[in-house]
């Protein structure tokens, strides 16, 4: 990244005088030799390594490898902290802070003598919030995500991280399983390092990081304690010092086609509805034009070929060992359903890096002629008078005898609301009801967290009922499954139709026709809407005042409207 014609960290570390010698000895007083600073490219390394995100507590080791690469290349590496977020512990929804972690991220990239970075990221939250801020500074980026945790093991049998959760929460209910088997079990879930294991939201925003252009190839599915994840982490340290040299810039990679490429490859991993709120923002920080329509008109041609958890049977160490997302790109391009000029963080086009990948088992990756499941059961964006924003439900993770749906609304205007009544016997509810779950949208929550697939209730779960309509404002969990409606837009707290439902109302849900419909009448829906009040608010003051301010809805992507760009590297004023 030149300046002038020198690279941008010149202007601090090659300045004369009291500023130069400023900004040298402090640096100095880590022990760097006085050739650091000698007009190599500066590479920062984000790292999101926190005890508090256990998913990302290895990256430390990880930049390590980074460093090596870096020094290698002829760079001069810094690692520096940025926000982590970790989503098993945050309260009341690590989604609160995404855009805070986007927007310190930009703010550190931009103030320091960085010519580049290496995005360390792993936990659901911490991949899209960083490429936000790398596609905000358009500094050269390479990410490598932390890599998926080895599979878990219990009773012999294989169990995913995230999915085998809401199982086990079902069985402890219905009287399947004890409690001590509970806890043992939670023990046998998350047994290494690294992110859940199944085709969750981190998976999927690694394996949308790698289909985007911003990871090396293979760098989604390296288990996170696999030899080679480390070595890719080195390789990156070479390739960035690279791309700070040949000026390739995250726009120049993250393009419309790069966006297609993501949104068909999630279809064909079966990924996460969260892909969707998170393309969303990245590309609008870089100004690509996106739709929530895009991800419906793009997937409905792709087969899902991944056989993964929670849709299908295996997990990551299983998809890595198979042949990795290249096997999946491969296919895709081969079906002509890849944008194969899209060129990535390895110079070359997609197409070219994913030409010969090789895929050792079908079992796991399946073929476009013979697909795990057809095309058309991705992602579908619903609309209709109760949604007129748009909503989102998975099909592969829904029941298909749901998928067309008439039922009657029983609302609740929280989860804690419906879970301090799921487990009465004499609950009004059959499996034909549709739960309406409110006010978990951005505002509403705050922070639209995953809440949206609860429980069933306690009656149904013990007459073996698995499954019903859900509709919600919130999102959920990439690891969970069920007929879920997700991110209804607008949300109940901005007025949307969905604050309008009232218990008894009749909802159609008609997946195939991609429509949402609330039967009741526009004067019924006027009068209804007279009587509304907003809720009162969550903060007076802080971050979380800020974000329920500013923050845009799902159909956007859920940044804050005022971080929606780019603002640039340019910094124009000393410090001292
Ligand atoms: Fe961090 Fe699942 S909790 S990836």
């Amino acid at each position: 990244m030149t300046v002038n014609g020198g690279l941008r960290s010149t202007q601090w570390f090659g300045a004369t005088g009291r500023t130069g010698m400023a900004h040298r000895s402090w640096m100095r007083g880590q022990g760097f030799t006085p050739e650091v600073f000698d007009g190599r490219p500066v590479i920062g390394i984000a790292s999101t390594w926190s005890e508090l995100a256990p998913c990302n507590v290895h990256l430390h080791r990880v930049a390590e490898s980074v460093k090596r690469g870096v020094w290698q290349a002829g760079g001069f590496p810094l690692e520096f902290p940025a926000m982590a977020l970790g989503e098993t512990l945050l309260r009341p929804t690590a989604m609160l802070y995404r855009n805070l972690l986007a927007m310190e991220a930009e703010e550190l990239m931009r103030a320091n003598p960085l010519d580049g970075v290496v995005l360390l990221s792993g936990c659901d939250k911490t991949t899209p919030g960083l490429l936000m801020a790398a596609a905000s500074v358009d500094l050269p980026a390479v990410m490598i995500t932390g890599g998926p945790m080895l599979n878990g093991k219990y009773q012999g049998t294989d169990v995913g991280s995230g999915t085998a959760v809401w199982r086990f929460e079902e069985d402890l209910v219905a009287g399947r399983m004890t409690q001590e088997e509970c806890v043992f079990a939670e023990g046998c879930m998350a047994r290494s390092n690294g992110h859940c294991m199944t085709m969750g939201t981190a998976s999927t925003m690694a394996s949308m990081a790698e289909a985007l252009g911003m990871q090396l190839p293979y760098s989604a599915t390296w288990p996170a304690v696999d030899a080679r994840r480390y070595e890719t982490a080195q390789r990156a340290g070479q390739v960035i010092v690279g791309l700070v040299r040949q000026e390739l810039r995250p726009s120049a990679i993250m393009t419309r086609a790069a966006f297609e490429n993501a949104i068909r490859v999630n279809a064909a991993i079966g990924g996460s509805t969260n892909a969707v709120i998170h393309l969303l923002a990245i590309a609008g920080r870089l100004g690509v034009p996106l739709s929530l329509d895009d991800f419906d008109a793009l997937a409905r041609d792709v087969p899902t070929l991944v056989n993964l958890q929670p849709n299908g049977q295996y997990l990551m160490e299983d998809f890595c060992y198979a042949g990795g997302l290249p096997a999946v790109m491969r296919e895709l391009a081969e079906a002509g359903l890849l944008n194969t000029d899209a060129v990535t963080v390895t110079g070359s086009g997609i197409g070219a890096n994913v030409a010969d990948a090789p895929c050792w088992n079908r079992e796991v990756i399946k073929t476009a002629g013979d697909p795990f499941q057809p095309a058309g059961t991705g992602t579908a964006v619903l609309r209709g008078n109760l949604a007129p924003g748009g909503a989102v439900i998975k099909q592969s993770a829904s029941s298909p005898h749901l998928l067309k749906h008439r039922g009657r609304a029983l609302v609740f205007d929280s989860p804690a609301d419906y879970y301090a009544v799921s487990n009465d016997p004499e609950l009004d509810v059959d499996e034909d009801t549709v739960l309406v779950i409110r006010y978990c949208g951005p505002r509403g929550y705050p922070g639209m967290p995953e809440v949206s697939n609860v429980a069933l209730p306690r009656k149904l779960l013990l007459r073996g009922v698995r499954d019903m309509v859900r509709i919600c404002d919130g999102r959920m969990s990439g690891t969970a499954y069920g007929t879920v409606v997700l991110h209804v837009a607008p949300e109940a707290a901005a007025g949307g139709p969905l604050a309008l439902v009232r218990d008894g109302d009749w909802i159609i849900l008609d997946v195939p026709a991609r429509t949402l419909t609330l039967e009741v009448s526009d004067g019924e829906l006027a009068e209804r809407r007279a009587g509304w009040r907003p809720p009162a608010p969550h903060a007076s003051r802080g971050w979380t005042r800020l974000y329920c301010e500013r923050v845009t809805q799902a159909d956007s992507g859920a940044d804050l409207d005022f971080l929606v760009g780019a603002s640039g590297h340019e910094v124009p004023r000393e410090s001292h």
